[in-house]
């Protein structure tokens, strides 16, 4: 279904004091825009996510075609808390314990896909991707909240990137990555959290990490009392940007470096740093959260700079491992591994 020819990008700067009825209107224009079948990119506390009705399979399809994202790959759904997510998934009590303990938040359950569901809604098989599970995650930023309590359905919502490069953290990363492939950007102005949900599958009473995230996984093994399991490397993305190459800028990424070479740009963390014009530091102060922040602002930025006065890549300081250092390792990892195309 096509819709109709005229596409709207709408940046409105979204005060940080902003109440309900001042950004009410942008909301219902968006609310609109998928309840035709468009696509939105709304910000969450993670990235920037590109939302369509979960429910609506054209809509999901064409949030696929505007990423250029292969169909094996599914995506997470959006929902208001734990009562739309039992809608459309079995909830297990671990993971209603998680829920509680992380909703709303940086945290994407996988649980398995409830055969019957509410009739005047059914998610989308696409969503899954074949799988019988689906991903769900209530997001803590006040503008995805109202969008979903605007429209009424869960959003599916990939970050609204083309697939395979650095995820959005701020509007006009959105509008860089996918131009007029979305009909309306909502600015909720930069991430606050900066890198994407850490993914938990609950499977009976075991909790498997599928990506790590904007929660760290010491976080989650307290609540649940237990570790988690790690995913097994299996070829087939089961799991989470399993391409192995990912979130990666054009620049070639060079990491674990203590200096930048003659020629490199540097994306330093703490007091590994460097004067160079072409460096950037994640968090002088070494906080891992500031970091996490940072991470992809900075790696479009040093991207940019790389193409503008012919670098030949950008080297990249050690992160500590704990904390979001995991999620952030992990990133960084995909960003450098040989790419397939
Ligand atoms: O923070 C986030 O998670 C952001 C914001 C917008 O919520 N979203 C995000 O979505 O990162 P995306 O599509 O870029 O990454 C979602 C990942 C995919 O790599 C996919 O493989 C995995 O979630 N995923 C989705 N459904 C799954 C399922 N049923 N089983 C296993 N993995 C799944
Ligand atoms: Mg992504």
């Amino acid at each position: 279904m096509l819709l109709t020819a005229t596409r709207l990008i709408c940046l409105r700067t979204i005060m940080t004091d902003a109440t309900a009825a001042d950004i009410a209107p942008d909301i219902a224009a968006a609310a609109a825009v998928i309840g035709a079948g468009g696509l939105v990119a709304m910000p969450t506390e993670t990235v920037y996510g590109l939302a369509a009705n979960a429910c609506d399979d054209n809509a999901v399809a064409r949030i696929f075609e505007a990423k250029g994202r292969p169909r094996f790959n599914p995506l997470i759904v959006h929902v208001a808390g734990l009562d739309m997510a039992a809608q459309y998934a079995e909830v297990t009590p671990l993971a209603e314990k998680l829920a509680a303990a992380f909703w709303p938040g940086a945290l994407t359950l996988v649980l398995p896909r409830r055969p019957a569901q509410n009739a005047d809604c059914l998610l989308s098989l696409l969503v899954s991707a074949g799988l019988d599970t689906v991903a769900l995650r209530a997001p803590n930023h006040a503008v995805a909240q109202d969008l979903i309590a605007a429209t009424g359905c869960p959003l599916a919502a990939p970050s609204a990137n083309r697939s395979g490069t650095v995820s959005p953290t701020q509007a006009g990363h959105v509008r860089q990555s996918l131009g007029d492939a979305v009909e309306m950007i909502l600015d909720g102005g930069p991430c606050s959290v900066g890198v994407e949900s850490t993914i938990v599958k609950v499977d009976g009473d075991q909790a498997i990490l599928l990506r790590p995230g904007g929660i760290a996984r010491a976080e989650i093994e307290a609540v649940i009392g237990a570790p988690l399991a790690d995913a097994p490397k299996s070829a087939k993305p089961e799991a989470p940007g399993m391409l192995t190459s990912h979130y990666a800028p054009a620049a070639r990424l060079r990491l674990d470096a203590s200096a930048p070479m003659d020629g490199e740009a540097f994306l330093g963390f703490g007091e590994i740093a460097s004067d160079s014009p072409y460096a950037l530091n994640l968090s002088p102060a070494g906080n891992l959260r500031e970091a996490a922040a940072n991470l992809f602002a900075h790696m479009r930025k040093l991207d940019a700079l790389c193409a503008a006065h012919g670098l030949s890549g950008i080297a990249a300081a050690p992160i500590p491992a704990e904390g979001l250092g995991e999620a952030i390792n992990d990133r960084l990892d995909r960003a450098a591994a040989p790419r397939s195309s």
